[in-house]
């Protein structure tokens, strides 16, 4: 075990250092997930920082970040391995020009060499078991809501043994299993079987507090006033009823979006200017400029103003 990682609060300060303000709560699973060896199943909203811890602690730790990013129709070729095809056809071409008969002895040193680690593609699932003079790599599966259950059934697999099998090659297994991080926005509920050998957590909007702690880390440039109307604005958006709300990516944006225009505090017009750093449809701002951005503004100014 990593002494940089061996208590929660040494998470957390790890993780500060990578400008990722990681609640109690999600200390609390990556410090398990990395003690007991048990993937970490991140749910929740978009751009609440599911992929990007995954990010920092392979930045904090030094580690490899590997990422498989998932999608309707991801196989095994794509996951794993597949075999050089065009490779293997030039050294099968190539032996031909240089005389080769095709039978007995020869034939099977072809086989051999083209079923060799120089003809195989290693895709994430296998490189993330192989050794790396780092240490075990951080394994980020991200968005796995948006593959389909066979892969999932698959995952399964290879998540409860760390070990491959290629036909060719025999199995190669893991010396030191990766550490996990599977995410998902819950387009569709991944199965019970999965979620079960990970440990989880529901990656939720963050508080006030946090959110401006987000922004102090990411946009330091922002002046303390400024930063927290935008958190107070799009806090409030987030009750609103909108069709997307904005997750902290957008926050983000918006500040820096802000900081480009030199703004001091907010308006309604720099409001309706920048709306489409927060939000992305139409009706939903559409809902929101004018008349009602003014109102939002003036309850936070209200909420904000010192008692
Ligand atoms: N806790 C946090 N600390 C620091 N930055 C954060 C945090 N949460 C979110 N961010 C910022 O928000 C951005 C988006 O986060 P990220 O891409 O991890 O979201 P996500 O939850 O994976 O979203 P999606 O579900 O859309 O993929 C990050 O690049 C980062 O700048
Ligand atoms: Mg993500």
């Amino acid at each position: 075990m990593d002494d940089r990682i061996g208590s929660i609060d040494a998470v957390q300060a790890l993780l500060a250092k990578q400008d990722y303000v990681c609640g109690r709560a999600l200390a609390t699973v990556t410090f398990l997930s990395i003690r007991l060896g048990k993937p970490l199943f991140l749910e929740g909203e978009p751009g609440t920082g599911k992929t990007e811890i995954a990010k920092a602690i392979a930045a904090a730790l030094g580690r490899r970040l590997i990422r498989l990013q998932c999608y309707e129709g991801l196989d095994s070729a794509s996951a794993v391995y597949e075999w050089n095809f065009a490779e293997q056809m030039i050294a099968i071409r190539t032996a031909e020009a240089m005389g080769f008969e095709g039978a007995g002895a020869d034939r099977q040193a072809l086989k051999d060499e083209l079923f060799s680690t120089e003809y195989l593609i290693e895709r994430p699932l296998l490189q993330a078991i192989r050794p790396q003079v780092e240490g075990p790599p951080v394994l980020l599966i991200d968005e796995i809501d948006r593959t389909d259950e066979p892969f999932e059934a698959f995952l399964l697999e290879a998540l409860s043994d760390f070990q491959v099998t290629i036909p060719e090659l025999g199995t190669i297994r893991a010396e030191h299993p990766p550490i996990v991080i599977l995410t998902s926005n819950r387009t569709r509920e991944v199965h019970d079987a999965l979620k079960r050998r990970c440990l989880y957590h529901w990656v939720d909007y963050p508080s006030f507090d946090r959110e401006l702690d987000i922004l102090h880390a990411r946009a330091p440039e922002a002046a303390d006033t400024l930063s927290r109307e935008i958190v107070a604005f799009v806090q409030k958006l987030r009750v609103q009823d909108l069709f997307k709300k904005p997750g902290v990516a957008e926050t983000i944006d918006w500040a820096k979006c802000l900081l480009a225009l030199d703004v001091i505090d907010l308006s309604p017009q720099v409001i309706a200017d920048t709306i489409g750093a927060l939000l992305k449809y139409q009706d939903d701002i559409q809902r929101i400029e004018g008349s009602e951005a003014k109102r939002l503004l003036d309850e936070i100014r209200a909420e904000l103003a010192p008692a």
